[in-house]
């Protein structure tokens, strides 16, 4: 496919804008993100071509990424929404997604929140006996009836981080499967408060085998048989998330949207059933570098250092999960530079402060920029202000080259306005 960050003699662009020159127009003089309209776009439309011929909803889990402009470009282009929180729902319904194609999900959603997307008319998956009772009293304080989705461990090893794998035995989501019963019951007692309108199941995240999108539809099939004998009208098979991306940028080729989807077309198609999917990473993570600063290069015995204005409080899956994302200068080194193996490090007080560790770069200019690849799901909406780092800008490079803030950098003000009146 088409990418949206390419190297040419050297120097880096996004799309067809040169970095540096962005950087230069722009007198950036702070870390920011800088983004690919066009790539969300085509990531988008992977997972349209992927459905082609099936019912379905594509959601978006704005988890990964909530700035504003980009949800109002997804609902733009026909998206869903998958929230976890009743603002990203206030959110999203502001950003203009058709709440009955949007999914609230959480194993602690607030009885207020779920009142909120009852009323809405949100698909809302229940993960407990108490987020039952929360619905039901949803449903009777709005007097609308709430489409609501079984959540269920299919137990099955998504092969990622323990941090990101869900939908295992130790996971703290779905209901208990031997309970199946009770909430059926349940459900029916309430029939005028909820409705069972299908299953969920959600297995991790950065899952990079599909085969395990079947295994898991295989399991929830049979949840449907048993539900749907009950006398249940379920429509919505629900697969959740998860699929991974190419953080490597080793070559090596990864199943896309159409590869997951084509493990379980055949299941969706034959049992007549609507499939969601709720993909965060893979619409969104390729679609944003994260851009820095070189501060200085230094040397510590046998380590060596790229200290850089970036930091773990802007971007911080490198030092939370040791996750690898892929690093590149924004320009050609200076004509003699010598390759070392550096760290690629932040300003910020402490060792597990790093974007990269061990990277094979030539050492490049003081003043230098350089990128943190695969940037744009789960870095700047985990970002934090440690250290008093101001959260940083956000721009992107439209379809027509133009480029655009869409985020501003966060000032001492934005800090000093939670204090007023105090
Ligand atoms: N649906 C549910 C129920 C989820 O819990 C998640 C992510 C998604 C969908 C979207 O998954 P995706 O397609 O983005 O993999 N902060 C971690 C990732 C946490 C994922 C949490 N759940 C990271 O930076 O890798």
């Amino acid at each position: 496919g088409v990418a949206a960050f390419t190297s040419k003699n050297g120097f880096l662009y996004c799309e067809n804008e040169m970095i540096q020159d962005i950087i230069e127009k722009e007198r950036m003089n702070r870390c920011f993100y800088l983004y690919s309209k066009p790539q969300l776009t085509r990531n988008y439309q992977n997972y349209e071509q992927a459905l082609d011929g099936l019912n379905s909803i594509i959601g978006y889990a704005i988890k990964a990424n909530n700035n504003y402009k980009i949800l109002k470009h997804f609902a733009k282009v026909g998206s869903g929404a998958v929230l976890v929180s009743g603002l990203e729902l206030e959110l999203a319904l502001k950003a203009g997604f058709d709440p009955t194609r949007c999914v609230f999900n959480g194993n602690g959603k607030l009885p207020e929140e779920l009142i909120f997307a009852v009323r809405k008319g949100v698909l809302v998956n229940i993960d407990s006996e108490f987020d039952l009772e929360h619905i039901v009293k949803a449903g009777a304080v709005t007097g609308v009836k709430a489409k609501v989705l079984l959540r269920i461990n299919p137990d099955v090893d998504p092969q990622v981080h323990p941090y990101v794998a869900t939908g295992n035995k130790t996971s703290k989501f779905g209901i208990r499967n031997e309970k199946l019963e009770w909430f059926l019951d349940e459900i029916k007692k309430h029939s005028n408060e909820v409705e069972l309108v299908g299953v969920h199941c959600h297995l991790g995240s950065t899952i990079t085998k599909v085969n395990i999108f079947k295994d898991a539809a295989l399991v929830m099939l049979q949840y449907i048989g048993a539900i749907r004998s009950k006398g249940f009208n379920l429509q919505y098979l629900n697969i959740g998330g998860g699929l991974g991306i190419d953080y490597q940028h080793s070559g090596a080729v990864l199943p896309t949207p159409t590869d997951l989807v084509d493990t379980v077309r055949e299941i969706v198609k034959a049992n007549d059933l609507t499939l969601i999917l709720e993909p965060g990473r893979s619409l969104v993570g390729n679609t944003a570098a994260f851009v820095s600063q070189v501060i200085g290069v230094k040397s510590n015995g046998n380590k060596n250092f790229i200290v850089i204005n970036g930091s773990m409080s802007e971007l911080i899956r490198p030092s939370l999960y040791g996750a690898y994302q892929h690093i590149e200068l924004v320009t050609p080194p200076p004509v003699g530079a010598e390759v070392h193996v550096f760290d690629v490090v932040g300003p910020v007080c402490e060792s597990a402060d790093f974007l990269g560790k061990d990277r094979e770069l030539p050492t490049p200019k003081d003043g230098s920029w350089l990128v943190v690849h695969d940037a744009g799901a789960y870095c700047m909406a985990m970002a934090s202000t440690y250290n008093l780092r101001m959260r940083p800008a956000e721009y992107w490079v439209t379809e027509d080259g133009s480029v655009a803030k869409i985020r501003h950098a966060e000032t001492l003000a934005d800090h000093l306005r939670h204090f007023e009146g105090l």
